[in-house]
C-alpha cells in the first residue's frame, strides 16, 4: 500500500489547497472546499491490469500523427447521431446528464440493443434482471449487449480484460468507487478519481464510454465542475416530465458543433427520433385563438417552427406577474419594455404570461417577432392568422432587426403550407421559387397594422 497523504479540494472548479480555507480564491465560491484522501499511483488503476503496462508517451511531430479523425461509429440512431457531430468518435469520452427519470437509461440502453458491437452495459443503480425487463419493454434484445452489476472500478477492469468491447456504458458515474480513494461513491474525489481512470482506459484502448451522470437541483452536474472538463463531449438530456418531448442538446464536443439538438418522443415502448419536429410542434387545426403566433427557428442545421403562447391580462395585484415557460423572462422584461417605449402599448398594469408549447426551450434572438406578436394578439384578443409565421429579432430602439439564415426558415415555412412570414426588411433574401409571401417590417409599430388591418 502507497503512502496515503490529503489535500483539500474546492467542489466547484477544483483548484487544490494544502490546507483548509473558507473561499476559494480561484472561483471565489464560499465553503466550496474539502479534504481528500489522495493516492501517489492515481490513475494507475487500468494501467496495473495484465498486458496494459504502459507505453511511454513520446514527442512526434504533429505532420505525423496519425489521426482517426473520419472514423466514426454509426449509433443507428440519427438524433445522437447529429448531435455528436456524425457519430460517437474512438476513444472519446461522453458524459450524458439529465435529471432523473428522464430517460438516460432507456435512450442508452435502446442504443446499445441495436449496436452490432460488442458493449458492456455496467450498471451500479438497477439489477441485471431490472436492465432485462427494461429491454423486454424496449422489445429488443441486442446479442452483443453484456450487462454488468458492478461499482468498483477494479472489478469493472477485470470484466473489461475478458469481454473486451467495443463499446464502454456506465451507468451511473456517481454510483463508481475506486479502491485508491476511502470517500464515498458520489463524492468530489470518487468522481474524479473514477473518471480519470475511465479516460485512461478509453485513450489507451480506443474504446468509446459513455457516462450516465445525475444532476443537482440547479441543473449542473453533480460532481465537480472538472467533471465536464475531463471528458469530451457533455450531453444533456431535458425535457418536461408531462410532455412525451425530450431534448438532446450537446454542451460541449470536442468533435462537432454544440449548437444541435435530437428531439425525441418517449413512447410506452422507448423512445422514437422525430425527424419532423415543426409538424409535430405546432397545431395546425382548431379554430383560431387569440394570443398564438409561430415563429420559425433554427436548432442547429435544422429549422424549427415553433408554437408561441402569450396570455395578457390585467394585473390582479399591484405588481404586475410576467412569468414565462420556455422562454428567457430578462427577454420578455425587454420586449415588454420596448413595446412600452417604442409602440406605446400600456403593459405596465398587466400581467403578461409565456409559453412555448411542447415543454421546449428556445434561445433563438429571431423567436423576438413571434412573441411580441402573440403578446399583441392577446393583448387586443385578436388571433393572428394561422398561415403566418415570424423569424425577426427585435432591437431595444424598436427595431425590426435581420437573423441569420433566413432562407432556411423561410424554406421550411414555404414547405410547411404557411402563406406568410413577416421578416426584416434588412434581411437578405437569397431564395427565389417559394409560394409564400414574404412580409418585411423595419419598426416594431408596424407589426400591429400588419397584423391586424
Ligand atoms: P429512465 O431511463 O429510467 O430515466 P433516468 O435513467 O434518466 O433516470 O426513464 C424512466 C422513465 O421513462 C420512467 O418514468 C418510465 C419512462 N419510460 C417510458 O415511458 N417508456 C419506456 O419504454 C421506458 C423504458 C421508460
Ligand atoms: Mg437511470
Amino acid at each position: 500500500m502507497a503512502k496515503v497523504k490529503s489535500a483539500y479540494f474546492c467542489q466547484n472548479c477544483g483548484t487544490q489547497y494544502a490546507k483548509w480555507v473558507g473561499q476559494c480564491t480561484v472561483c471565489k465560491a464560499w465553503n466550496t472546499v474539502v479534504e481528500e484522501v489522495i493516492h501517489k499511483e492515481k490513475d494507475e488503476a487500468w494501467r496495473k491490469r495484465d498486458g496494459n503496462k504502459g507505453k511511454n508517451a513520446t514527442p512526434l511531430p504533429i505532420k505525423e500523427i496519425q489521426t482517426d479523425k473520419e472514423i466514426r461509429i454509426d449509433l443507428h440512431d440519427d438524433e445522437i447521431n447529429r448531435v455528436l457531430g456524425g457519430g460517437l468518435v474512438p476513444g472519446s469520452m461522453v458524459l450524458l446528464g439529465g435529471e432523473p427519470g428522464i430517460g438516460k437509461s432507456t435512450l442508452i440502453l435502446q442504443i446499445v440493443l441495436k449496436l452490432p458491437q460488442k458493449t458492456l452495459y455496467v450498471s451500479g443503480e438497477e439489477s441485471q434482471r431490472q436492465i432485462k425487463m427494461r429491454a423486454d419493454r424496449l422489445k429488443s434484445d441486442g446479442d452483443q449487449c453484456y450487462v454488468l452489476t458492478e461499482t468498483n472500478t477494479h472489478r469493472i477492469f477485470d470484466q473489461i480484460s475478458v469481454i473486451k468491447p467495443h463499446l464502454l456504458v456506465i451507468d451511473s458515474i456517481q454510483t463508481l468507487h475506486s479502491d485508491i480513494i476511502e470517500s464515498p461513491a458520489g463524492s468530489i474525489s470518487q468522481v474524479r478519481q473514477c473518471t480519470s481512470e475511465l479516460i485512461r482506459f478509453a485513450k489507451e484502448t480506443h474504446t468509446p464510454v459513455i457516462l450516465i451522470g445525475h444532476i443537482t437541483k440547479d441543473g449542473n452536474i453533480a460532481g465537480p465542475k472538472i467533471l465536464e472538463h475531463m471528458v469530451d463531449t457533455v450531453l444533456q438530456f431535458e425535457g418536461d416530465h408531462n410532455y412525451v418531448f425530450r431534448i438532446l442538446r450537446s454542451l460541449k464536443n470536442r468533435f462537432g458543433s454544440t449548437s444541435e439538438l435530437g428531439i425525441y418522443e418517449m413512447l410506452g415502448d422507448g423512445l422514437k427520433e422525430i425527424r419532423n419536429p415543426s409538424e409535430v410542434l405546432i397545431s395546425k387545426d382548431g379554430e383560431d385563438l387569440s394570443g398564438t403566433a409561430i415563429a420559425a427557428t433554427l436548432e442547429g442545421a435544422r429549422p424549427l417552427m415553433i408554437e408561441i403562447q402569450a396570455l395578457v391580462s390585467s394585473a390582479v395585484y399591484g405588481t404586475p406577474q410576467r412569468s414565462t415557460t420556455g422562454y428567457n423572462a430578462k427577454r420578455l422584461n425587454m420586449l415588454l419594455a420596448v413595446l412600452e417605449k417604442r409602440a406605446g402599448f400600456r403593459l405596465a398594469a398587466k400581467d403578461v404570461f409565456l409559453n412555448i408549447t411542447g415543454g421546449i426551450r428556445v434561445d433563438d434572438p429571431a423567436i423576438d417577432l413571434a412573441v411580441v406578436a402573440a403578446i399583441l394578439s392577446s393583448g387586443a384578443d385578436i388571433p393572428v392568422d394561422k398561415g403566418s409565421c415570424f423569424a425577426a429579432e427585435i432591437g431595444l430602439a424598436g427595431e425590426i432587426r435581420a437573423v441569420q439564415r433566413i432562407d432556411q426558415r423561410i424554406l421550411e415555412a414555404d414547405k410547411l403550407g404557411f402563406h406568410t412570414i413577416f421578416i426584416a426588411k434588412s434581411n437578405q433574401v437569397s431564395v427565389k421559387k417559394v409560394n409564400i409571401k414574404i412580409v418585411r417590417l423595419t419598426r416594431i409599430e408596424d407589426i400591429t397594422k400588419a397584423l391586424f388591418t
